[in-house]
């Protein structure tokens, strides 16, 4: 891959990253000026959604469009949430924002609220990072001391307040819908959709819920223009992309790449330096744990959203999960159905009752105690669960199981009982 400047990790490294003074220095806030004194709302809606950036939450849905489904002409009270629960397991890219350059998503945040005519924005904000606590609430007073928080900001007649939130640690918080109750008060749990959250969203009034990554590069669409966005990823993947690389490799860590621009197994191999010493690759997860694995042989895959998607996974999140032979499928399957089955809410039968199922079923195959039967019990399980739930979260425990039990099905075969012989 050509070498490119850092887009959204320029400052990381910098002295004091995460303060206003650094930000500044570096053309921090100068969107902001751009576009309260030079476009319209409508302007800034235009060019997001013809930057082609898409939400880097999990999804990839077109952002710019995302806004435009807000209403214009409303009485309602609208809403930015910024979804900043970073739940997915093995994703730790927004944390380097939030400690590290809160500014960048301040920025963008303002933008987007200035973009669809919202007053009030919240972050909300996992509680296993108060580092990340600590620096938003100081970036958002010096933020107000400046003059691009509060009323009438940079004498534009706009107003705007942004509160932090802080969560209480359920993965199914992440999800926007149980989020937005979660901050009205409620126990987390998915709604019905439609309608979405942009028309009913948080107190039912229309808003619009985006990651920290995905507000963070605003900025700079903004400030340079969609064309110079489109410059880096694909056509239908533009921008670049933080991608969280963990497991056995020998370089783990964050790392930004224009999508599209280098394949999964440069990643694993060139960026990440490749596997630890003594340890042998199983295969890559490559967008968080709800991303189906790939195996060792299907890595020669571009990373952008379509690429991923062929091959039958999903670029999701971008947290890359290097598994290796340490562990077989059978106990990573295991454990990712653990972990879904301690963060079911309970709203949907086929989830609730399902994933213990497929825990139980992995617990006896992995013991030595499983047979033929429970192998293709397991598979019914994860048919009895997909497509049945409120939300995501019970098609992806059912996904992932049925993916280890299928790629990997050697490992699973070795570890069951074979029928006593007849004699
Ligand atoms: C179970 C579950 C957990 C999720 N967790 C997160 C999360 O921690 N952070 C996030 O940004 N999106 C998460 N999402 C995706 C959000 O529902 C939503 O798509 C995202 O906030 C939209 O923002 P974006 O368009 O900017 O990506 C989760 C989805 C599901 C189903």
């Amino acid at each position: 891959m050509a070498e490119f400047e850092r887009i959204l990790l320029r400052d990381i490294g910098k002295p004091e990253s995460w303060s206003i003074k650094t930000y500044e220095k570096g053309g921090g806030y100068k969107a902001l000026k751009k576009a309260l004194s030079s476009y319209s709302s409508d302007d800034i809606i235009e060019m997001v959604k013809s930057s082609g950036l898409r939400g880097r939450g999990g999804a990839g849905f077109p952002t710019g469009v995302k806004w435009s489904f807000v209403p214009k002409d409303t009485d309602k009270p609208k809403y930015v949430v910024v979804n900043a629960d970073e739940g997915e397991p093995g994703t730790f890219k927004d944390r380097v924002i939030l400690e590290e350059e809160p500014h960048m998503l301040i920025e963008g945040i303002i933008l987007a609220a200035y973009a669809i005519g919202a007053h009030e924005a919240y972050i909300y904000l996992r509680k296993e990072y108060p580092l990340a606590k600590k620096r938003l609430l100081t970036a958002i007073e010096e933020a107000r001391k400046a003059g691009y928080i509060g009323k009438n900001i940079l004498d534009s007649g706009f107003d705007l307040e942004i509160y932090l939130y802080i969560g209480a640690g359920a993965y199914i918080c992440g999800e926007e819908t149980a989020l937005l109750e979660s901050l009205e008060g409620k126990r987390g749990h998915p709604r019905k959709r439609p309608p979405f959250p942009a028309t009913h969203g948080l107190y039912s009034c229309p808003t619009v819920v985006n990651n920290v990554e995905t507000l963070s590069n605003v900025p700079f669409i903004v400030l340079h223009g969609p064309t110079w966005y489109r410059q880096f990823g694909t056509e239908k993947s533009p921008g670049t992309k933080l991608f969280s690389c963990s497991g056995a490799v020998k370089r783990p860590g964050v790392y930004e790449i224009p999508l599209g621009s280098m394949t999964l197994k440069q990643l694993v191999f060139d960026v990440c330096g490749g596997m630890k010493e003594g340890h042998e690759l199983l295969g890559v997860i490559p967008g968080g744990i709800s991303a189906p694995v790939l195996t060792p042989e299907e890595l020669d895959v571009p990373l952008d959203y379509e690429s991923i998607a062929a091959k039958g996974s999903m670029l999701g999140s971008g947290g890359v999960i290097v598994l290796d032979k340490t562990f077989s499928a059978v106990t990573y399957a295991r454990r990712a159905a653990e972990f879904y089955a301690e963060e079911s809410c309970g709203k949907c039968t086929p989830c609730r009752e399902g994933t213990p199922w497929l825990v139980n079923l992995l617990r006896k195959i992995e013991s030595g105690e499983g047979t033929e039967e429970d192998y293709n019990l397991l598979l019914e399980v994860t048919h009895a669960i997909r497509g049945k739930t409120f939300c995501p979260l019970g098609d992806s425990a059912a996904c992932v199981v049925e993916n280890f039990a299928t790629k990997y099905r050697e490992d699973f075969e070795k570890l069951l009982k074979k029928p006593a012989a007849v004699s």
